[in-house]
Formats: C-alpha cells, sequence, structure tokens
C-alpha cells in the first residue's frame, strides 16, 4: 500500500506538472496507457484521439464501470506548489489529475485481484470534461453498451480529506446556457421617439427573467438563473439597434430544465414585444441533471464505512458534472471525496491533498469489487 501511495503521488504530480485542456490530453493520455500496459492491464481500441478504455476481469458480464476524467482548465496556477503546473495560463484546478490517479490505483489493485473477479471492471479514463464533450463523446462509440452500472468520484474542496460525500437522487446540475438578442431600432441618442431602444428592453428583460426562478418555479424545486454577460452599443450620443446578453439556468430534474427552457424563451419573447422589439433565444443544452441512484449510494456509503472511511451527506451542488451523461439509461453514482478544506474548484489555488490516493483507489476497488460479486449472486 506504501508503495501504491507513492506510485500514485509521482503520477499525480507528473499530470499535476503538466495540465492538458479538452481534447489536447496526449501527453496524459500516454501516461495512463504506459501505466496500464505497465501493469497489464488490457486497452480496449478507443475510436477517440484522447482519453482511455481498458478493462479488468473476466471479459464477460455483468459489466460496471469507474470513471475518471482528465482535462485540465485554462486557469493561471497560484497555488506555489513545488509541482505546480509548468504550463502558462494551464491548471489542474478541478483535481481531474486526482481522479485519473485514483482510478490507476484501483486499476492496479483491480488486476490483482482479477482471478477472483465475479465479472468485468470497466475502466474509463475520459477526455473534455469541462467543455461537456467527452462522456458523449466515448458513448457514442458504442463500446459502453454492455455495461450495467457507473462510478465515479470528484474532489471537494469544502470536506477533510479523506472523508466522502454521498447522496442519493439528484446531486448536481444541468448547466444549461441561453443567448439573447433582441433587436430595436437604432437612431440618435437624442431622438428616442425615432428609434425603437434595445437597452430598456434588455434592462426589464433582466429583472423579468430573475423571477422565472422566485415566481415560477416550484419553490421546493432548486434552479439558478444568472445573466451574465450584456452588451449593447458602442458609444455614449448613438442609440443602438441590438442589445444581447447570456447566461445560465441550473435545474436538479428534466421537468424543470424543460419548464425553465419554455420560460425563458417565453419571458424573453413577451417582454419583447412590450418594448416593440423581436427577441432571438438561443439555448444549448449541456450536461444533464447528475441524478444517483438510491440503492448504489448506499451500497457505496456502506462499502466506504465498511472500509472506516467516514461519510458525510453531499449536499447538492448547482454545476454541471458529464458524468451525469452515462447514467441516462443506467444507474450509478457519484461520489465526492474530500481532499482538503481550501479554495474553490476552478480557483488558481485549489490544491489537493495527495496523501489520500491510494486510499480512494482502495476505495474504488473495493466497491466495483463488491458491487460485482453482489451482482452475481
Ligand atoms: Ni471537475
Amino acid at each position: 500500500m506504501q508503495d501504491l501511495q507513492r506510485t500514485l503521488e509521482e503520477i499525480f504530480q507528473d499530470m499535476h506538472r503538466h495540465p492538458e485542456t479538452a481534447k489536447e490530453e496526449f501527453r496524459t493520455t500516454g501516461l495512463v496507457r504506459d501505466f496500464l500496459s505497465t501493469h497489464g492491464i488490457r486497452i480496449l481500441d478507443l475510436p477517440l484521439p484522447t482519453g482511455v478504455l481498458a478493462q479488468v476481469g473476466t471479459g464477460r458480464g455483468p459489466v460496471i464501470a469507474l470513471r475518471a476524467d482528465m482535462d485540465a482548465l485554462p486557469v493561471q496556477e497560484a497555488t506555489g506548489l513545488p509541482y505546480a503546473s509548468e504550463v502558462p495560463g494551464k491548471m489542474h484546478a478541478c483535481g481531474h489529475d486526482f481522479h485519473t490517479s485514483s482510478l490507476l490505483g484501483a486499476a492496479a489493485l483491480l488486476k490483482e485481484k482479477e482471478a477472483q473477479l465475479k465479472g468485468t471492471v470497466r475502466l474509463i479514463f475520459q477526455p473534455g470534461e469541462e467543455i461537456n464533450y467527452g462522456a458523449l463523446a466515448i458513448l457514442q462509440t458504442g463500446m459502453l453498451e454492455d455495461v450495467l452500472e457507473y462510478f465515479g468520484l470528484h474532489t471537494d474542496p469544502n470536506i477533510e480529506a479523506g472523508t466522502l460525500g454521498i447522496r442519493e437522487n439528484a446531486i448536481m446540475a444541468s448547466p444549461d446556457w441561453f443567448g439573447i438578442r433582441i433587436e430595436g431600432k437604432g437612431g440618435h441618442g437624442a431622438q428616442p421617439q425615432n428609434c425603437i431602444d434595445p437597452v430598456p428592453c434588455m434592462a426589464s428583460m433582466i429583472l423579468a427573467l430573475q423571477q422565472v426562478v422566485s415566481r415560477r418555479i416550484s419553490p421546493f424545486s432548486a434552479c439558478v438563473l444568472s445573466v451574465t454577460r450584456v452588451s449593447a452599443g458602442n458609444t455614449w450620443n448613438v442609440i443602438p439597434g441590438t442589445a444581447e446578453m447570456e447566461g445560465t439556468i441550473r435545474t436538479l430534474s428534466d421537468e424543470d430544465r424543460n419548464l425553465g427552457e419554455e420560460l425563458i424563451r417565453q419571458t424573453a419573447d413577451s417582454v419583447a414585444k412590450a418594448y416593440g422589439c423581436t427577441a432571438n433565444v438561443e439555448y444549448t443544452r449541456n450536461s444533464r441533471p447528475l441524478i444517483n441512484h438510491p440503492r448504489l449510494a448506499e451500497f457505496a456509503t456502506k462499502t466506504a464505512q465498511g472500509m472506516g472511511i467516514p461519510v458525510i451527506r453531499q449536499e447538492p451542488s448547482m454545476i454541471g458534472e458529464d458524468f451525469a451523461e452515462y447514467l441516462k439509461d443506467r444507474p450509478g453514482c457519484f461520489v465526492r471525496v474530500g481532499t482538503g478544506i481550501g479554495p474553490a474548484l476552478h480557483h488558481p489555488q485549489f490544491t489537493v491533498d495527495p496523501s489520500i490516493l491510494s486510499r480512494t483507489a482502495s476505495f474504488l476497488a473495493v466497491l466495483a469489487e463488491r458491487r460485482l460479486s453482489e451482482m452475481a449472486e
């Protein structure tokens, strides 16, 4: 175990020094493949430029998957760590280096017990989580069709290092994007009567949008709607012809997600009409709300507790996570791993306590092994 911890810390620090952002995880892909090959683990032929799919076990069913993501963020690191990023403007500020190292450790541990496994564990080293690319890209290869259940984890700087956060049902949100372009009629700043000014229309629209959450969506549903960028005009004495804004809406269920989109469209359209403008709404659905299966959340909790790992009840988060895509048609559980209380995910000073790498790897390995045994019964 001591050896595993040392090996995982080395690989974690190597990844941390060399962060690669979404779809460019070539070096990381190489590191993962090398580690798996060294340990005699079967690598599958994933037809994507980055990312790795591997498996341990009998090669037959039941098949369950463990998933880690690999990509870094376009953030300039400011941790001062001895193994800080050597790539200007890029950083593992979301702990994906920790996820990948933990899954490599789990792979090695599962390989040692391969003969005793009651099925197959598919290992997903996923690229491009931060841009909502990797989960769908791997699913679309069809190489996960035999997977019955999925497990994954994410670092959490709000939890003490070594404690897990687990919760059943909705735990993360759909981080959807919307953009609204308001068409009016521009002209002289002194002659509004000859124009259709889109600026007051935009101001009203922002306030009306804020009431979608407070007045139209159930108070028992979590929902966030933020207008995060607005723009109109380029000087002081001209009424602009158009105004635009963009933002995000986040919900924890498909029903609220559908309702939210409908209400944004309806609100933009109605407010624009009241001002004599027209509104063009674009809406992009990113990853789905992440819903943990209650039985698997309970299984993960009991497994951790059986290993002496403390578990707290995880608070839901309105951040998005594309692990949710794997759970569209299959049950699964996404676990938070406390990595020491500190700056938030995506913050330039975000750090992870690497001393819990081997323990996290063991948790994943035991979880998969026990779950396969349970499924085989
Ligand atoms: Ni992340």
